[in-house]
């Protein structure tokens, strides 16, 4: 049995030390799909799992509690984009409570720590958990100077213009109010609101958001506010962060002074005197829950004294005199019609279940992922199934299972494509060991081509304007675009071959074609790394493709090495090692975060004649830039003092103080006074405390490598 699969108790040490390292790393990336990308992959459940069981093996394993631990880290760090706000007082998360044990567990609890009898009367105040997105807003004066997300808990992004457009949002308090004074709460969208939204999405062949949650966080972080401004977001307040004179004796007391401030509080709280009114209103709330016109996930019950809170404190990430109680996900019975194949860019097949549209909690759902071939065969989902959908707040619809009484008789079973939908109808293979089905089509396969178009003229490869997903697909129908190199030969051909000139398309006019014929020249000039994330090499992401180019430096320096690294792959297939393949191959390898299955993606792009002949085109059409290795002068190590300590997962210590000395850094070995940053890796110890201990700045492996330029 795996580690991963084993109960907590049955894992040895090791085991213990090795779940925990897998537990932090999943849960950062599933922070980052939440909260940078807004593209959750698993529930809020599963997610809380993940939690759960880290914080039940570091109970067992104190000792081994990584610096890296998600105990230490709410939410992810901050996307770019935004300038970065540090919060005065950090935004924490919550404990969850699932049922009605461990909130008796909770008020047990707060009143041990507050050496109270059992019985003695305790107020909590009970609130609906929104499902939306925390804000931080900070008022001096009156005045609304600044509003920020919560990022990773202590810094987050500058939203200040965006919450401008908010209605719900005073711009200047009501009354009294202190000198400075952060007032938080949740910036949300309502569900008919995001019906709308959603449906004037689809008509501008833009894209659709998952659930009202996911649209509220992708129309508060726009970077022009004017779109922002044309999306309804409504904000209920809750909390406050730094306070320059108290304000309230109580909870109760504070919300009253939000609604006399001109702020919205949610009309469903109440002031509960024992366990049983929680209940009662967590029930209540619950019944009610389908019917609000937003999405509500839970009841947070917070101690009504704020002198209590005061004593009460925090625990790592969340205060001790608040919980919240979960709700379980919304679900509801419909039919699936039909099961899609959708075709992505690297061919990949995701099966789509096409609904009889079905209310599940006040959202209407058509769709629903149903992600790949073994998940369609562990569930047996057929076509004409009754199934239950689940919208979990956070990710799209999911099937979660079938109601197999109500199958009709005969129903056979669903075979998932051996042929892709595309027109070709190539053969789909699948890899060992891979979930993932594919086109074998590769560049011939037009959805792909499509797809690959689309990704090579989006927002952080060439970025053009004005040519999005409906644009190309429009163009390719025409037969005026089919790779790359067509993009700029667009204005060149415009009319010859007897083609109709672009402005006398549907859709198109002189002015607009004018503007994209200029926007498309802007893009003549790229840089080297912009430009091999353009390609769509599978796994190169946009981190590897600065990796990239950072480490060949030149388009030409970095095609002949991969050339180079194809040809050797191609003659040694079954080597194990890179040693084993050749020089450049074991080169690629080298660059720490590439391995050997990203190395052979690479070198499968560059084995295809197709993929060569559309670099020699773009080559001979677009200038692309060559990237200079990050220099001393500009690193933030310069004239540091860096100490590294602990394990690092991604590179070797010797790598790591090469590289600190490439920035200009000197590397010691123990902590001082002097030191200006220890570099914390798995299991630091003494020198980690050391530097809590003198105040010395501390930086994860991740910020590490961040700020020294790898963002691998
Ligand atoms: S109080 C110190 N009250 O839930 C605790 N949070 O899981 C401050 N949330 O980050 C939070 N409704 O985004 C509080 N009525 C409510 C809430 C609420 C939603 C969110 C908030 C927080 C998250 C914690």
């Amino acid at each position: 049995m795996k580690p991963e699969e084993k109960p907590v108790e049955d894992l040895s040490r090791a085991e213990a030390a090795q779940e925990l390292a897998r537990l932090a790393a999943e849960i950062a990336r599933h922070d980052k799909l939440y909260y940078q990308q807004d593209a959750p992959e698993i529930s809020d459940a599963a997610y809380d799992a993940l939690r759960q069981r880290n914080m039940a093996i570091e109970e067992a394993f104190p000792d081994l509690i990584r610096p890296d631990s998600p105990r230490w880290r709410v939410g992810a760090a901050p996307a770019s984009g935004f300038a970065k706000v540090r919060h005065a007082v950090p935004m924490l998360s919550l404990e969850n409570a699932f049922d009605e044990e461990d909130l008796r567990d909770f008020v047990a609890r707060v009143k041990r720590f507050l050496s109270w009898s059992a019985d003695e009367p305790l107020h909590f105040v009970a609130e609906p958990k929104i499902d939306g997105l925390s804000i931080n807003l900070r008022y001096e004066k009156g005045r609304f100077v600044r509003g920020a997300t919560r990022g990773d808990g202590r810094e987050g992004e500058d939203v200040t213009r965006n919450l401008l457009t908010l209605e719900d949002l005073p711009k200047l308090l009501k009354g009294d109010a202190p000198d400075v004074i952060e007032v938080r709460g949740e910036v949300y969208m309502t569900k008919s609101d995001f019906a709308d939204l959603n449906r004037r999405q689809e008509e501008a062949g833009a894209k659709v958001f998952a659930n009202p949650r996911n649209a509220a966080a992708g129309s508060l972080r726009q970077l022009d506010p004017s779109i922002t401004a044309q999306r309804p977001l409504r904000l209920f307040a809750y909390a406050w962060g730094e306070l320059s004179e108290p304000v309230a004796d109580t909870h109760w007391g504070f919300l009253a002074r939000l609604r006399e401030w001109g702020f919205s509080t949610n009309p469903l709280a109440e002031r509960c005197a024992d366990i049983e009114a929680m209940l009662a209103l967590y029930r209540r709330v619950e019944e009610e829950r389908a019917s609000l016109d937003y999405d509500i996930d839970g009841v947070v019950y917070k101690v009504d004294r704020l002198d209590l809170q005061a004593r009460l404190g925090f625990v790592s990430r969340a205060p001790r005199w608040a919980i919240a109680h979960k709700f379980p996900a919304e679900r509801a019975i419909t039919k699936l019609e039909k099961i899609d194949i959708q075709v992505g860019r690297t061919g990949a097949l995701t099966p789509v279940a096409h609904l009889t549209p079905v209310n599940v909690g006040g959202v209407v759902v058509a769709r629903a992922t149903l992600h790949n071939a073994d998940e369609i065969k562990r569930k047996d989902i057929r076509e004409g199934d009754t199934v239950v959908v689940q919208r979990a707040g956070d990710v799209i619809p999911q099937v979660v299972e079938v109601v197999l009484e109500k199958r009709p008789e005969g129903t056979p079973e669903y075979q998932f494509p051996t042929r892709c939908p595309c027109p070709l109808r190539t053969e789909v293979v699948r890899h060992e060991g891979e979930a993932v089905s594919r086109c074998s089509g590769e560049l011939a396969c037009p959805y792909q081509q499509v797809e690959k178009l689309i990704h090579f003229v989006s927002r952080d490869a060439f970025d053009i304007e004005g040519l999005g997903p409906k644009q190309i697909q429009a163009f390719f129908d025409w037969g005026l675009i089919r790779t790359p190199a067509d993009i700029f030969d667009l204005e060149e051909k415009d009319g010859a071959d007897g083609l109709t000139r672009l402005k006398n398309r549907p859709g198109w006019g002189p002015r607009s074609v004018q503007k994209l014929f200029e926007a498309i020249e802007v893009r003549r000039r790229i840089s080297l790394d912009r430009f091999i994330y353009a390609l769509g090499i599978r796994q190169v992401g946009q981190a590897t493709a600065l990796l990239l180019a950072r480490s060949y430096g030149s388009l030409e320096r970095w095609q002949r090495a991969m050339k180079q690294a194809a040809v050797e792959r191609h003659a040694a297939p079954q080597a194990r090692k890179p040693e084993e393949v050749g020089e450049a191959y074991a080169e690629l390898c080298s660059l720490s975060g590439v391995g050997m299955s990203m190395a052979d993606d690479i070198c499968a792009f560059f084995h295809e004649p197709h993929n060569l002949e559309v670099l020699e085109q773009l080559e001979a059409r677009v200038t692309v830039e060559d990237v200079a290795a990050p220099t001393a002068a500009d690193s933030p190590f310069a004239g540091k003092t860096l100490v590294f300590t602990g394990t690092l997962q991604t590179m070797s210590r010797s790598e790591a103080k090469a590289r600190a000395e490439a920035l200009g850094a000197k590397v010691a070995g123990s902590v001082s006074s002097k030191t200006d940053y220890v570099i914390v890796g798995a299991d630091a110890g003494s020198k980690a405390r050391r530097a809590a201990e003198l105040g010395v700045a501390i930086l994860s492996e991740e910020e590490w490598l961040a700020m020294a330029g790898d963002s691998r």
